[in-house]
């Protein structure tokens, strides 16, 4: 029998969850620098681990050399959204901008399993460049809502305490908490649009404080430091207010002081050449 180098046989699929995981979570950065509301909320990856493949293996008859190619989930991605409408976001951001090409997909999510799982699953076939060259790697991208999330966690961890024989009074729970966890989604779906409302107002509201404070400091390495430091103190008492609209038109004054200050300099850098 031939020697199984699974560390060997495991590093591209290392370098495909963390560049993976890394393209959403810039996408999510970009969301938040537009002041976009952002389908993704967290996205996390993970490689399965030997143990856990060669049980896998075991329990499915998969012959340890044929594990690459018959194995979908060694390179596992989950992505986790606040909505159930932000699913098909992800899956069509995930078919338009990630250069990958789609296996399969399976959508647990209006059609829920027997067990009660929900989720929405693409498998993926990921170009990952190792020193031997292209390497396709497949990965399983698992898109749910935090409730999903939250169920799926509570059931597996159930599945192995009970090694995969859930009693059936505890089954019966799962599957009314399932149900619990569809209505909620639903409940919540009524809501989205104000959360999102509120969440992009609280996403602009941090970028104007973060850039109020970087023209504060621009400053205070430029102008006079009393002066500076009577704008922050400006800046905190409307802090302390809370008052959105007053803070605005702060910035913008600070702004047009910035502005001054910047084409000065200018003037003395040329002046100096
Ligand atoms: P495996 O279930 O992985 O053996 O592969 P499969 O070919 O049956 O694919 P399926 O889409 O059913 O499951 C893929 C993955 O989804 C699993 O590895 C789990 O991570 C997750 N999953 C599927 N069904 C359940 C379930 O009933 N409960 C939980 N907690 N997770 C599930
Ligand atoms: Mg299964």
């Amino acid at each position: 029998m031939e020697i199984h180098l699974w560390k060997e046989f495991l590093e591209p699929y290392e370098l495909t969850v963390r560049e993976l995981v890394t393209r959403f979570r810039q996408i999510k950065k970009g969301y938040r620098i537009r002041g976009e509301y952002c389908p993704i909320e967290d996205v996390s990856g993970r490689v399965k681990s030997v143990p856990s493949i060669l049980a896998k293996a075991q329990r499915k008859g998969i012959p340890i050399e044929r594990v690459g190619e018959e194995m979908n989930d060694i390179a596992g991605i989950r992505i986790i959204c606040q909505f159930v409408e932000d699913i098909p976001l992800v899956t069509a951001l995930i078919r338009d901008q990630l250069e990958m090409e789609i296996l399969d997909e399976r959508d647990y999510v209006t059609r829920m399993k027997d067990s009660g799982y929900r989720s929405y699953h693409m498998i993926a076939s990921y170009d990952a460049h190792t020193l031997d060259g292209i390497k396709k790697v497949r990965a399983e991208i698992q898109i749910r809502t935090l409730g999903m999330d939250f169920w799926a966690t509570i059931e597996h961890g159930l599945q192995y305490k009970y090694n995969f024989g859930i009693p059936e009074h505890i089954f019966d729970k799962l599957i009314s908490s399932a149900k619990a966890i569809e209505d909620l989604d639903g409940e919540l779906s009524a809501v989205r649009n104000d959360i999102m409302d509120a969440q992009n107002s609280m996403i602009m509201y941090n970028e104007m404080i973060s850039e109020i404070l970087s023209t504060i400091e621009n400053l205070y390495r430029i102008a006079n430091v009393r002066e500076v430091e009577k704008i922050q103190n400006e800046f905190y008492r409307i802090y302390e207010t809370g008052d959105t609209e007053q803070m605005r038109r702060f910035g913008r004054e600070l702004d047009m002081i910035a502005e001054g200050y910047r084409a000065q300099s200018v003037e003395t850098d040329e002046k100096k050449i």
